[in-house]
């Protein structure tokens, strides 16, 4: 199937409005301290220079649940990895603002960085509210498709946490259905209310209120790599 470990292509806005003065300063001067490096493997020691849990977000947005995650986590190691520009903008300015030193940021792809870590080497895998790809003919693009989903897999630690939100229906069914069919996960949820309620550690992202204000249900699964 050519789904995105395969097709390696980015779909999608690269870049919105033209950015200010301040902003394109964040971009020049923070984001080289905190890019993860272009090349090469990568682990926490390269990173964030000590041995630490890993925890890592696909297609964080403006980053706000990246922020509030590291910021209630700070013994942990947060990579984020967004190629739309200005959500890369939102998430440097959480990082200064909030002081955070336990992020790592990509501007891009998303796929290409989980494949440099080692496996097993992630406590958690954040992909919330990814790009539904709603036409049947497009639903290869989706990131929840089984090649993504054993990249995933591979760098989960045995025990470790993948969570997925979205506010797509048709998302929502694709996801129960690819994910129902692997022997690698197992969905945590015990009763409706585990999956249609956030939990409380489960920090609100900006298409989670946006999809919350028109009325949208939203569903958050979380599945143990087993
Ligand atoms: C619908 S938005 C959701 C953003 C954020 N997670 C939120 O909930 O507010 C989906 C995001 O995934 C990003 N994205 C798409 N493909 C990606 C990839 N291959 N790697 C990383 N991010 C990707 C898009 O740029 C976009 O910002």
């Amino acid at each position: 199937m050519n789904d995105p470990t395969t097709i390696r292509r980015l779909y999608g806005r690269r870049q919105g409005h033209k950015l200010r003065a301040g902003q394109a300063a964040l971009v020049e001067e923070l984001l080289p301290e905190v890019a993860v490096p272009e090349t090469g493997p990568i682990d926490a020691q390269t990173l964030f220079g000590s041995d630490r849990p890993l925890d890592f977000e696909i297609g964080f947005g403006a980053g706000e649940h990246l922020a509030a995650q590291a910021a209630a986590h700070p013994e942990r190691g947060l990579i984020g990895c967004e190629p739309f520009l200005n959500g890369v903008v939102g998430a440097l300015g959480h990082i200064r603002d909030c002081g955070l030193t336990n992020v790592r940021l990509h501007m891009g792809d998303a796929l290409t960085v989980l494949e440099r870590l080692p496996d097993a080497s992630l406590e958690r895998l954040y992909l919330l509210h990814p790009d539904p790809w709603p036409k049947a003919r497009h639903a290869k693009r989706r990131m929840v498709n089984p090649g993504p989903l054993d990249r995933i897999a591979a760098k989960l630690k045995p025990g470790g946490e993948f969570r997925l939100g979205t506010d797509d229906p048709t998302y929502c069914r694709w996801a129960m259905m690819v994910m129902n069919r692997r022997r690698d996960f197992k969905w945590l949820a015990r009763a409706p209310a585990d999956f249609l309620t956030r939990p409380a550690d489960w920090p609100e992202t900006r298409y989670e209120r946006k999809a919350r204000r028109q009325g949208h249900e939203v569903w958050y699964f979380r599945y143990r790599r087993l």
